[in-house]
C-alpha cells in the first residue's frame, strides 16, 4: 500500500511545479503518462523558466552597470574639478605659509638681537658692580692714608715724607677720577644699549602689528565722487557734451568741469586739456591715496578725488561712450619715468549687460594685452562676471575690471610704492602685461576718453625708449 503511494506522490509533485505557473496543465488527466518522460518535461520547463529569469536578471544587471558607469563618470568629473580647486587652494596656502615663514624669521632674528643685548647689559652691570667695589676699596685706602697722615703730623715727619705722602694722595685721587670717568662711559653705553632694546621692541611690535593688520591695509572705503548734478543746481542747458567739446569752445585749462553727454544727466568730470584736444579722464592713479578695491556700487557711481586719484564711474563712462566714435587713451608710467600710451576704439554697454567693453586696438607704443578683454563684462569683488570658472578674479587680484580669466591687465589693482616682497601680493598690483618683468606694478596711470581725432591730430605723447618695464 505504501509502496504504490510514493511514485504517485512523486508524479503529483513533479506535475505540480509547472502547474504553479501554467494554468493549462491538468495533472489529473495526465496521471497515465510514463513517470520518467513526465518528469523530464517538467525539468525542461524549469530550465526555460530559469533561463528566462536569468535573462531578465542579466538585462537589469546591464542596466544597473550602465547607470553605475554614468554615476562613476559623474563622480570622476566632480573629483577632477575638486582636484583642480584643491590644487589652487594648496598653491594659495603655500604662498601664505611662505609669507608667514618670512615674518617669523624676521621676528626670530629680532628676538635673538634682543637676547644678545640683554646679555651685554647684564655683563656691563656686573662690571659696573666690580668697578664700584674697586672704587670703595680705593676710598678706604685713601681714608686710611689720610688718617695715618694726620696721626703722623703729630709726630716727627720729615719734609720728604710729607711730600711723598702728598704725591701718593695725588695719584690716588687721579685714579679715582679716571674710575669715575670710566663709570660714566659705561653708564652711557648701557643707556645706549637700553635705547636700542626699546627700538628693537618697537620694531618687533610693528612686525606683530603688520602680521595682524595685513589684510586691513587695503580695506578702507573710498570717498564717493561728486554726485550727479540736479538740473536746478546749475544751468545745464548749455553744458559741453564732454571735455573735447569744452576744448573746442576754447577752454585750455585742465580741471574739473560740469559736462552733459548727449541725452544723459549732467555730471562733473576732470578734463585733461594738455594735448591738442580735450580728453575726459575716467581713471587716474598716481600716489596710492585712494583704495581701488571697492564694490560694484562704487565702481558704478565713481569714487576718489578729482584732484588726486579717482574712478569716474561706469554710469558716466557709459554716457560718454554712447555718444559714439570714442577713443580710449591709456597712458602709463613706470618707476623709471618711462611713459607709454596706447589707444583703442571704444564702446561700453550699459548696466543691463554689466558694462561690457568693446575694444579695437588703434596704435600706441605699448603692448596690447587689453584686446583680449574685449567683450568682457565688468567685475567687482561682489559681482563676479569674469570668465574664470572656479575663482573670482576681482576678489583675488583686487579692484574692479573687465576681467577675463583673469587676463594680463588690471589698472585698478593695488598701488604699491615698493615692489612687494611676496609673489601673491605682486600679482595684485597695477598690471599691464610686460614681457620682461612679471607682475610689475605701475607708478602712474591715466585713462581718458575723447572722440576719434580729426585727420590732422596725431598723438602728441612722446615716448622715451630707455630701458624700463615697457620694453
Ligand atoms: C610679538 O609676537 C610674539 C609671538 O606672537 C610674542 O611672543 C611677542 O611678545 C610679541 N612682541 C611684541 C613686542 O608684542
Ligand atoms: C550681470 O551680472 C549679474 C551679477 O553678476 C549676473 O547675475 C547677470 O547674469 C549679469 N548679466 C548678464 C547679461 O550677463
Ligand atoms: C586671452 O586670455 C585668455 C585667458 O586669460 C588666455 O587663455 C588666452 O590665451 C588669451 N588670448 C590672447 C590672444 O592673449
Amino acid at each position: 500500500m505504501r509502496i504504490t503511494l510514493i511514485p504517485l506522490l512523486l508524479v503529483v509533485a513533479a506535475a505540480c511545479v509547472p502547474a504553479l505557473c501554467g494554468k493549462e496543465e491538468q495533472p489529473v488527466l495526465q496521471l497515465e503518462a510514463p513517470v520518467e518522460t513526465r518528469s523530464r518535461f517538467a525539468a525542461l520547463d524549469d530550465v526555460r523558466l530559469l533561463a528566462n529569469g536569468l535573462l531578465q536578471l542579466g538585462q537589469s544587471l546591464r542596466e544597473f552597470v550602465q547607470k553605475t558607469k554614468g554615476q562613476i563618470n559623474d563622480i570622476v568629473h566632480k573629483l577632477n574639478i575638486f582636484d583642480h580647486s584643491f590644487y589652487q587652494l594648496s598653491v594659495l596656502a603655500s604662498e601664505i605659509k611662505e609669507e608667514e615663514e618670512e615674518l617669523k624669521k624676521t621676528t626670530v632674528v629680532l628676538r635673538a638681537n634682543n637676547e644678545e643685548i640683554k646679555g651685554l647689559s647684564v655683563e656691563i652691570s656686573s662690571k659696573v658692580d666690580s668697578i664700584l667695589q674697586e672704587k670703595s676699596r680705593l676710598q678706604n685706602k685713601v681714608e686710611g692714608l689720610e688718617e695715618k697722615l694726620s696721626s703722623m703730623s703729630h709726630g716727627l715727619v720729615t719734609i720728604d715724607q710729607v711730600a711723598e705722602i702728598g704725591g701718593l694722595k695725588e695719584v690716588i685721587h687721579s685714579q679715582e677720577r679716571s674710575i669715575t670717568a670710566l663709570l660714566n662711559a659705561v653708564r652711557e653705553q648701557t643707556d645706549q644699549l637700553n635705547h636700542q632694546r626699546v627700538k628693537i621692541n618697537i620694531l618687533e611690535e610693528k612686525v606683530n602689528e603688520t602680521i595682524e593688520r595685513m589684510p586691513d591695509i587695503f580695506n578702507s572705503e573710498a570717498p564717493t565722487l561728486s554726485p550727479y548734478l540736479t538740473s536746478s543746481s546749475t544751468n545745464t542747458a548749455n553744458l559741453p557734451t564732454d571735455c573735447s567739446d569744452l576744448f573746442k569752445r576754447g577752454e585750455r585749462v585742465s580741471g574739473v568741469y560740469a559736462i552733459r553727454p548727449t541725452g544723459t544727466e549732467p555730471f562733473m568730470a576732470f578734463c585733461d586739456m594738455s594735448k591738442d584736444h580735450g580728453a575726459t579722464v575716467i581713471q587716474r592713479r598716481r600716489d596710492g591715496s585712494v583704495n581701488f578695491d571697492q564694490n560694484w556700487e562704487k565702481y558704478e557711481n565713481g569714487f576718489g578725488d578729482f584732484h588726486g586719484e579717482f574712478w569716474l564711474g561706469l554710469r558716466s563712462i557709459h554716457s560718454l561712450a554712447t555718444q559714439g566714435n570714442s577713443v580710449l587713451h591709456i597712458q602709463l608710467e613706470d618707476w623709471k619715468q618711462n611713459r607709454r600710451f596706447t589707444e583703442y576704439r571704444f564702446n561700453l554697454n550699459g548696466p543691463e549687460s554689466n558694462y561690457t567693453i568693446h575694444l579695437t586696438h588703434l596704435f600706441g607704443d605699448l603692448l596690447d594685452p587689453m584686446s583680449n578683454h574685449t567683450g568682457m563684462m565688468f567685475s567687482t569683488k561682489d559681482r563676479d562676471n569674469d570668465n574664470h570658472q572656479e575663482s573670482n578674479c576681482a576678489h583675488y587680484y583686487t579692484g574692479g575690471w573687465w576681467f577675463n580669466a583673469c587676463g594680463d591687465t588690471n589698472l585698478n589693482g593695488r598701488y604699491f610704492h615698493m615692489r612687494p616682497k611676496w609673489r601673491s601680493d605682486r600679482r595684485r598690483g597695477i598690471q599691464w602685461k610686460s614681457v620682461q618683468k612679471a607682475s610689475y606694478s605701475l607708478k602712474l596711470t591715466q585713462i581718458s576718453v575723447h572722440p576719434v581725432a580729426s585727420p590732422n591730430t596725431t598723438p602728441s605723447t612722446s615716448a622715451s625708449y630707455e630701458t624700463g618695464v615697457f620694453l
